[in-house]
């Protein structure tokens, strides 16, 4: 993607992972013979890369896919249409048996922490469960490597024996991430890994996320609802709107000079701490609900909200284009463009 070469991103730019014209429906069957009435389109056509060792954040409201892309890239689910590559290997429709390397490459950290782990096993067989599962053989026995993993997370390895129960639910997410571990991932797929947790201790995972990262190189896609919550550890983020990236684009530009009026309201409703800055903004409200993905609206699908709507955003949908280097929206009357309204290439 173009997006990726230009001088605002990562220097560093070796694509991990890559999607084109991605794509999740879920037919709707009815009736005595199950007929396909319909499709859910939770996921409409996604054109993104991920590039090592960076984290890019897929924000948006609930329903609009988030979870879909996120099965989706680990191969949890099969696509509609489109196409995942994974260090340059077409991994869209690799079967099971060539998926088990793979397995251990890319790595899903779940949202929520207590039902992901199984109450009745103890932690050291939860974190041990990948090693046994892909045959993999550790130096020191399988204890010594899931004690290893749980200092590397922040817990006493002399819990190796107690159970999930036994755990407040940010320790729990910590047992989560180390399982994930285990295997040495390269990509790890964290779905709102901290939405579920107390706010008091969002922050010490999300901080942990990050030194794992640092420490073992880790690439992250990083699913949130709220872009207030992954701020401070993307590199890049893409705003989702019903099945479809509205926006995306570097984190600076993102958050200081959104370009999608969706991306605007989402920012517009994250709480500002500072009472003299929060007395300057305004805070823009969304009309309506999110519509249906069974049905979604024609045109650009965010017009029955949108505040800037005009006839066209009815009828044409508004592809997703360079605006400036390393930021792409789709509007046909975007924001905050270095020359307003002017797209600066098609991509
Ligand atoms: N297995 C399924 N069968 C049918 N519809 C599904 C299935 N999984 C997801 N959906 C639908 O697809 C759409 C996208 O769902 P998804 O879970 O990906 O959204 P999300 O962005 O992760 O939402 P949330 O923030 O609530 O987790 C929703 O309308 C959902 O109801
Ligand atoms: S294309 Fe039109 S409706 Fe869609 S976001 Fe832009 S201005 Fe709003
Ligand atoms: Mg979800």
């Amino acid at each position: 993607m173009s997006e990726l070469t230009t001088p605002e991103t990562k220097q560093a730019t070796e694509t991990l992972l890559e999607a084109s014209g991605l794509q999740k429906y879920f037919p709707i069957r009815k009736g005595l013979l199950q007929r396909v009435k319909g499709n859910v389109q939770a996921v409409d056509g996604l054109d993104f890369s991920v590039q090592k060792g960076e984290t890019l954040s897929l924000v948006g409201e609930s329903g609009c896919g988030k979870t879909t892309t996120g099965r989706l890239l680990t191969r949890l689910l099969e696509p509609t249409a489109g196409k995942i590559t994974f260090e340059g290997r077409d991994i869209t429709h690799m079967s099971q048996a060539a998926m088990r390397p793979l397995r251990r490459d890319v790595q899903m950290i779940f949202q929520d922490p207590y039902s992901s782990l199984n109450p009745r096993h103890t932690v050291g067989a939860i974190v041990g469960a990948p090693f046994k599962l892909q045959k993999v053989a550790t130096d020191n026995g399988i204890k010594r490597a899931v004690q290893d993993l749980l200092e590397l997370v922040g817990l006493n390895p002399e819990h190796y024996n107690r159970y999930p129960h036994e755990f407040s639910g940010g320790q729990r997410q910590r047992i989560g991430i180390a399982r994930t571990l285990a295997l040495k991932p390269k990509l790890i797929v964290a779905d709102e890994p901290v939405s579920a947790l107390d706010v008091s201790i969002q922050a010490q995972v999300v901080n942990l996320l990050e030194d794992l990262q640092n420490e073992l190189d880790l690439t992250y896609v990083m699913i949130a609802h709220d872009l207030s919550v992954v701020r401070h550890v993307s590199d890049r983020v893409a705003v989702m709107y019903l099945g479809k990236i509205v926006e995306i684009g570097d984190r600076t530009g993102v958050y200081e000079k959104p370009m999608h009026p969706y991306t605007l309201a989402l920012l517009s409703a994250v709480p500002v701490p500072d009472p003299e800055r929060k007395a300057k903004r305004e805070r823009i409200r969304l009309k309506g609900d999110v519509p249906s993905p069974i049905n979604p609206p024609s045109g650009c699908r965010f017009h029955t909200r949108c505040w800037k709507a005009q006839e066209v955003c009815k009828t044409d949908e508004p592809p997703l284009v360079e605006l400036a280097p390393g930021r792409r929206a789709a509007c046909h009357f975007p924001e905050n463009t270095p020359d307003a309204g002017q797209t600066v290439k098609v991509v």
